[in-house]
């Protein structure tokens, strides 16, 4: 079986976070986002991924080519973006006539896709989408439901939707028979949110849907970046060594949901407060205090600094005595205010 990975965007709301890195490659406590991916298929039996991407190519090129384990990858390149569905079209002659697994690659979740395969054949349906219940479905896809059928599609809906309810949104990974495959009109671009999931519902009545309920996170923004990191750190917890983590042990989980990587230094009287993760060879002076905040690999902060709230970036040195809060600072770059909604993440 084959998948198909959506890698295209241009990711300008995590930027400057990802300014030299492509967004699918953007570590989440230490792992790429698309290495998650790339076992979650290989667990589920895919045997071929298609990368339909167009920017930093190479970058991704020379990441999947250290893989091994008899995963063949094939890159499906864009010279313009073509859209979610029009990505899709332009790398149908690798998809050959198979069905297909399809993954917004910037989501980190658990989703078991066998399981979602297995739904998507009692379906019966030309497509099976995942559906995530969330408080507000603004910024995502939003899934109109009728038991387990998805009778109506509506991307980044508007308007006051009852505020206590939870709402099955896209989650961004589906299935695909064939024949959806090749009826995207081929050379323009095509949205899968916008044009053919509505146009499915239309056609064939409704598309099957799988919920999901675990772990489940975008990370295209600073927020939602956030977010999945601790709700990644969230799932250890409380489900063990899943298959997320992989039997991983270079790392260490500490009380309030600290992660750190092996290769942490610390200084002497350091204070990790409440959510801190640590990446790999990054640093904290003595007598700092971090609170809420993620460093990525090789982030050094100095003496004496209060962070709380923040995302430090790959590389950068936080000067000794540094007071910030909801910040995102990132080497070469100003520093970029941040809103985290860590209460929002179900976790204590
Ligand atoms: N190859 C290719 N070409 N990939 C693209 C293109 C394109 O023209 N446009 C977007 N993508 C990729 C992005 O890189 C990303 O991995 C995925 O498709 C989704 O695009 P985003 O730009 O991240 O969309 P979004 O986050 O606003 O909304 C999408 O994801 C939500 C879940 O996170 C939609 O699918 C929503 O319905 C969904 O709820
Ligand atoms: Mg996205």
């Amino acid at each position: 079986m084959k998948a198909l990975l959506l890698i295209g965007g241009q990711a300008t709301r995590l930027s400057p976070l990802n300014k030299h890195i492509a967004k699918s490659l953007m570590p989440v406590c230490d792992r790429e986002v698309l290495n998650y991916q790339i076992g979650q298929l290989a667990r589920a039996g895919v045997s071929q991924i298609i990368l339909a991407a167009g920017y930093m190519v190479e970058q991704l090129a020379d990441y999947v080519s250290g893989y091994s384990g008899g995963l063949e990858f094939a890159i499906s390149l864009e010279e313009e973006p073509l859209g979610t569905a029009g990505a899709i079209a332009h790398a149908a002659e690798l998809v050959d006539n198979d069905r297909l697994v399809v993954l917004n690659a910037d989501i980190i979740s658990d989703v078991d896709i066998a399981e979602v395969i297995t739904t998507h054949e009692a379906g019966g349906r030309p497509a099976t989408l995942v559906g995530y219940a969330v408080q507000d479905p603004a910024r995502y896809g939003l899934l109109q439901l009728e038991g387990s059928a998805i009778t109506g599609f509506t991307e980044k809906p508007e308007g006051q939707l009852d505020d206590d309810a939870k709402h099955f949104i896209n989650a961004g990974i589906y299935v695909l028979e064939p024949t959806v495959v090749n009826s995207i009109p081929q050379g323009r671009s095509v949205s899968i949110e916008r044009e053919t999931f509505p146009q499915l519902i239309t056609a064939h009545g409704a598309l099957t849907h799988f919920p999901h309920e675990r772990l489940w996170e975008d990370i295209g923004t600073f927020e939602s970046y956030f977010r999945a990191n601790f709700a990644l750190v969230a799932s250890r917890y409380t489900y063990g060594d899943n298959a997320l983590w992989g039997g991983r042990e270079d790392f260490a989980l500490f009380k309030d949901m600290v992660y750190m990587h092996e290769s942490v230094e610390l200084g002497k009287g350091v204070d990790l407060f409440h959510r801190v993760i640590a990446m790999a060879r990054s640093s904290i002076g003595a007598d700092s205090r971090l609170q809420n905040t993620i460093l990525l690999p090789g982030a050094v902060v100095g003496e004496r600094c209060q962070l709380t709230d923040c995302i430090i970036g790959p590389g950068v040195s936080v000067p000794e005595g540094t007071r910030i809060n909801k910040m995102v600072m990132v080497a070469g770059e100003q520093n970029t205010a941040f809103y985290p909604d860590a209460h929002d993440m179900g976790i204590s």
